[in-house]
């Protein structure tokens, strides 16, 4: 029994002496900068030695985090660099909360992403022109926050060279706001 627990122990501290909990680490970044009236992130302990039983947050076999569910939370605050390090990350969803500050351009560097889904906040500055290196994404819907300049080319390009299906910046004060919806056959800006 003893050297059972030993093991298990010995085990544990190698894991996590490997892993660093890198991922819970960026997480807990994020939920530090963040006001949480309604306590979502109550489970978010970075003392574990992964972020996979907290809720919210989804992992894959890996133990890696694959989704990130905070839509309609009541969470004020910006987002941080930092989440840059979940890079298994597929589904970034924090619509309908208060967020605010910029993009952070290391977003651009979550190539798995699937589905960023920031709409619904009061997230300003410009549209990082990073995000034109997410080939992955297929949703990205920013629209109602207050993005001001121009829709970087390289994001224009994920509809015709990537994967982007959904683009939706309405509601910002951008120029040249747009909306595009592209159906499985239909080519636009061709
Ligand atoms: C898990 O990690 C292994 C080794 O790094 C890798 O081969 C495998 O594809 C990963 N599986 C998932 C679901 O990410
Ligand atoms: C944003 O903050 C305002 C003022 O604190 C509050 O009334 C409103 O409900 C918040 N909106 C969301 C979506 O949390
Ligand atoms: C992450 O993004 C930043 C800002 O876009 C960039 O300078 C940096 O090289 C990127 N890091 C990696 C590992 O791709
Ligand atoms: C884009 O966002 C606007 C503003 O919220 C909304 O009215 C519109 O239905 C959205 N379009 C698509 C295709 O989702």
């Amino acid at each position: 029994m003893v050297t059972r627990f030993l093991v298990c122990f010995v085990f544990a501290v190698a894991i996590a002496s490997v892993d660093c909990n890198s991922e819970g680490d960026a997480l807990n970044a994020l939920k530090t900068n963040l006001a949480d009236p309604h306590n979502v992130l109550q489970s978010w302990d970075p003392t574990l030695v992964n972020p996979c039983t907290w809720f919210h947050v989804t992992c894959n076999n890996n133990n890696s985090v694959i989704r990130v569910d905070l839509s309609n939370a009541g969470l004020s605050g910006q987002l941080v660099p930092q989440l840059e390090r979940l890079a298994n990350l597929q589904y970034l969803e924090l619509f309908g909360n208060n967020l605010t500050g910029v993009i952070p351009n290391e977003i651009g560097n979550l190539t798995n992403l699937i589905s960023l889904d920031l709409y619904q906040n009061q997230l300003s500055g410009e549209i990082p022109t990073s995000l034109g290196n997410l080939v992955s994404l297929r949703f990205l819907r920013l629209q109602s926050n207050e993005f001001s300049g121009t829709i970087p080319l390289e994001v224009f390009q994920l509809v015709r060279y990537g994967n982007l299906h959904i683009l939706n910046v309405s509601d910002n004060q951008l120029v040249g706001t747009v909306t595009i919806q592209i159906q499985p056959d239909l080519q636009l800006l061709k």
